[in-house]
C-alpha cells in the first residue's frame, strides 16, 4: 500500500484480505493460514523486543505513552495482545462473538456496564423469559463474559422492562459447579477466602492440573479480589512483598516500583505492560482461580 494511506484504508485491506483468505479452502488455505501465523509469529517478537527496551529507559517510556495513543499503533499492539483491551471492549468482543447464536434463536444481549468486577448486561428478545432456550442463553453469556474478560468476576441482568433493580444471573441458574467441572475448566482450590487478608498480597504456589507449577498472587481491597500470575511485567520477578494502596487501588511491585491497578493489572507506571490476570471465583468461602485458560 503507498505510504501515507489511511488508517481506515488499511483496516478495509486488512478486512478484505482476511474475507479472500476465508474462501479458500484446502492446501491454499492452509499455505495462507501458515503465512499469516508465521508473520504475525515474527511480527510480535520484534514488537515485543522494541516495547522492553523502551520500557527500560525513562525517554522510552515517555515515547510509548505517545505512540500507544495513535490509533494504528495500538491497533497493533492489540492485535499481537502486547496491550489488551480494557475490560468493557473486551466483553464487547465477547459477546459479538455469540451474539449470531443469540440472534439465530431470537435473542439478543447489550453490555450496560462494568462495576466492581460485575458486568451488567441488557436482554431482549428470546433471551428474556423463562424457557429452558432463554435460561441457555443467559447461561451462554455469563460463560463468554467469564472467559474472555479476566476482571469479570461476575453478571448480573438489568431488566429490560421496569421491575426490580437487579437480578442476578445465579438466581435463574439452577447448574452447580462441581469441584470436578470446575476442574475440568482449568479452574484450582486456591485458598479459603477468609484467609486472604484486605489491603494485602496473598502468594499461593498453585499447580496446573496436569501437575505444572502455577505460581499466582490474590489480592483482596475490600469486597474485591482478583487474582494474577505471580510474575512482575517488567522482570517477571515475583509479587509476594508487593504493597497494596487500598485506597487507590495500586500494586506496587517491591523490585523497582512499578505500579498496577490491584483490580485489573494494567500497569501505571508503563503503557502496555500488565499483569496476566486470572479469572476467580468465590465458591462457598472459597477462593477458585482458573489457572489454564
Ligand atoms: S520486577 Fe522490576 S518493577 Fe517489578
Amino acid at each position: 500500500m503507498p505510504e501515507g494511506t489511511s488508517f481506515e484504508e488499511l483496516a478495509k485491506a486488512v478486512d478484505d484480505a482476511a474475507a479472500a483468505v476465508a474462501q479458500l479452502h484446502g492446501a491454499p488455505r492452509r499455505a495462507a493460514d501458515d503465512l499469516r501465523t508465521a508473520i504475525e509469529a515474527a511480527h510480535r517478537a520484534a514488537l515485543v523486543t522494541i516495547v522492553r527496551r523502551l520500557r527500560a529507559d525513562e525517554a522510552g517510556r515517555a515515547l510509548l505513552f505517545e505512540l500507544v495513543d495513535d490509533p494504528m499503533v495500538r491497533l497493533l499492539f492489540s492485535l499481537h495482545g502486547i496491550i489488551r483491551p480494557d475490560p468493557a471492549t473486551a466483553a464487547r468482543a465477547a459477546l459479538e462473538e455469540i451474539r449470531p447464536g443469540l440472534r439465530g434463536h431470537g435473542g439478543d444481549v447489550e453490555l450496560v456496564r462494568i462495576e466492581e468486577g460485575t458486568a451488567y448486561v441488557a436482554l431482549s428478545g428470546a433471551c428474556n423469559g423463562c424457557s429452558m432456550a432463554s435460561v441457555t442463553m443467559r447461561n451462554s453469556v455469563e460463560e463468554a463474559l467469564l472467559r474472555a474478560v479476566p476482571a469479570i468476576s461476575s453478571v448480573e441482568v438489568v431488566p429490560s422492562e421496569p421491575g426490580p433493580a437487579l437480578i442476578p444471573l445465579s438466581a435463574v441458574r439452577r447448574r452447580e459447579d462441581t469441584p470436578e467441572e470446575l476442574a475440568s475448566h482449568g479452574w484450582v482450590h486456591a485458598v479459603p477466602a477468609a484467609q486472604v487478608r484486605d489491603g494485602k498480597v496473598t502468594a499461593l504456589k498453585l499447580t496446573q492440573p496436569d501437575g505444572r507449577p502455577a505460581p499466582v498472587i490474590v489480592v483482596r481491597i475490600g469486597d474485591g479480589l482478583a487474582a494474577f500470575d505471580d510474575e512482575c511485567a517488567h522482570q517477571s520477578l515475583p509479587l509476594g512483598s508487593a504493597l497494596v494502596d487500598a485506597e487507590a487501588g495500586t500494586l506496587t511491585c517491591p523490585w523497582h516500583g512499578f505500579c498496577y491497578d490491584a483490580r485489573t493489572g494494567e500497569c501505571l507506571s508503563a503503557p502496555g505492560a500488565t499483569l496476566e490476570q486470572r479469572p476467580l471465583r468465590v465458591i462457598a468461602g472459597d477462593v477458585w482461580v482458573q489457572v489454564v485458560t
